[in-house]
């Protein structure tokens, strides 16, 4: 059981020394100097007040900043949350203090003894669009039922990868007792598997709210009693082989400044050669290893590296059954505008059995 798992989320501010108030009547451009100028600023009055500041915010930056390449993005993206993260909302009684505040069902979840505190606004925002995945659901089109990602936990927006993998299940013809899913995330991969057909798999995450999530949704279900769970690195403490082993990693490198350090999108130096050497451990002699891969870290320049092809050339553990690949339908005519090199992205699916 992993009834003692600690969830993440957002630390409650207690009180700042210097907070400037927000009205409807403030002056923007003052408001703006002072987040630069590293103050705190209280949203009062009402939500949408926090919507137009951050909006003029944005503006603002798109002035002062290119926002074209992949590089550059990512520097504006860390302007926008270093400033916007100064931006406060009140909680009262576990609800957001402000009026027209959308209803955030983690509040009452998350702080039910806490009555009175602070988050940034774009935590408050955070919530919220989570707590609408949550709520609604999402419809995955290769799954019957929608998922209901946890707060804070990866889930997939783009599907093609999961439709590679739901082909190449469809052809799998080999034994379905047991299979191993790194990374568990919101469960696609797993509820993939049990629906062709697999009797058990084991998950492991190192997000602690996937795995509380996951077990949280699955109450004592029948799915429950098919997919075990663990809060750990790669296989955690699972030692029996798997006839399939299954990992979509992340799919970008590390950046050298640590501003995002998400484990769901990008990986470290460490993480695929640890991953390959604990998976020579745990696949049966004549298992599969599927991983999901991408090659956007290759047209976005950031590496000339790739991670599976640089396992397979060492020669040591694995060799390619086969690599599927299929391209990304294309970005939205407005999206795409910033974003050429999105144009021939591909997700992959690789199929490597023991040497
Ligand atoms: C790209 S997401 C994929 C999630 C899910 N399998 C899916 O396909 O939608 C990668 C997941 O791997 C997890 N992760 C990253 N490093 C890990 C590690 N060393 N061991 C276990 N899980 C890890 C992340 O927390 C994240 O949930």
């Amino acid at each position: 059981m992993n009834s003692d798992i600690q969830i993440n989320k957002p630390t409650p501010i207690l009180a700042t020394e210097k907070l400037v108030l927000f009205k409807r009547a403030t002056h923007v451009k003052d408001t703006i100097k002072a987040l630069e100028a590293g103050d705190f600023v209280l949203i009062t009055e009402f939500y949408n007040n926090g919507m137009t500041l951050l909006k003029e915010l944005q503006t603002h930056l798109k002035n002062k900043l290119p926002n074209k390449s992949f590089k550059e993005q990512r520097e504006y993206r860390a302007a926008y949350h270093k400033l916007s993260n100064l931006i406060l909302l009140e909680i009262t009684a576990q609800k957001v203090a402000v009026k027209k505040s959308p209803e955030i069902g983690w509040l009452e979840k998350f702080y039910p003894d806490n009555d009175h505190f602070m988050l940034t606004f774009p935590q408050v925002q955070g919530l919220n669009s989570a707590w609408q995945w949550y709520q609604n659901g999402i419809v995955v089109p290769v799954l019957r039922n929608k998922i209901h990602p946890y707060y804070g936990t990866y889930f997939p927006t783009r599907f093609d990868h999961l439709i590679l993998f739901d082909n190449w299940l469809k052809r799998y013809t080999g034994p379905k007792k047991s299979a191993i899913d790194v990374g568990i995330g919101s469960g696609v991969l797993s509820f993939q598997m049990i629906k062709h057909g697999f009797q058990k798999v084991f998950g492991t995450d190192t997000n602690p709210n996937a795995i509380f999530g996951l077990q949280e949704f699955m109450g004592d279900t029948k799915l429950s009693r098919k997919i075990e769970l663990e809060h750990g690195h790669f296989f955690g403490k699972y030692e029996k082989e798997a006839e399939l082993i299954v990992f979509n990693p992340p799919w970008l490198p590390e950046s050298y400044n640590l501003e995002n350090v998400d484990e769901a999108i990008y990986y470290n130096k460490n993480l695929f050669p640890k991953f390959f050497a604990e998976a020579n451990n745990r696949l049966a002699t004549d298992g599969k290893l599927v991983i999901l891969f991408s090659n956007l870290a290759q047209i976005a320049n950031l590496t000339k590296e790739h991670p599976i092809e640089k396992e397979l050339a060492k020669g040591v553990r694995f060799t390619l059954e086969k690599c599927f690949k299929k391209t990304v339908k294309g970005a939205s005519e407005k999206t795409k505008r910033n974003q050429h090199w999105r144009g021939t992205e591909e997700v992959e699916l690789w199929v490597l059995i023991r040497k």
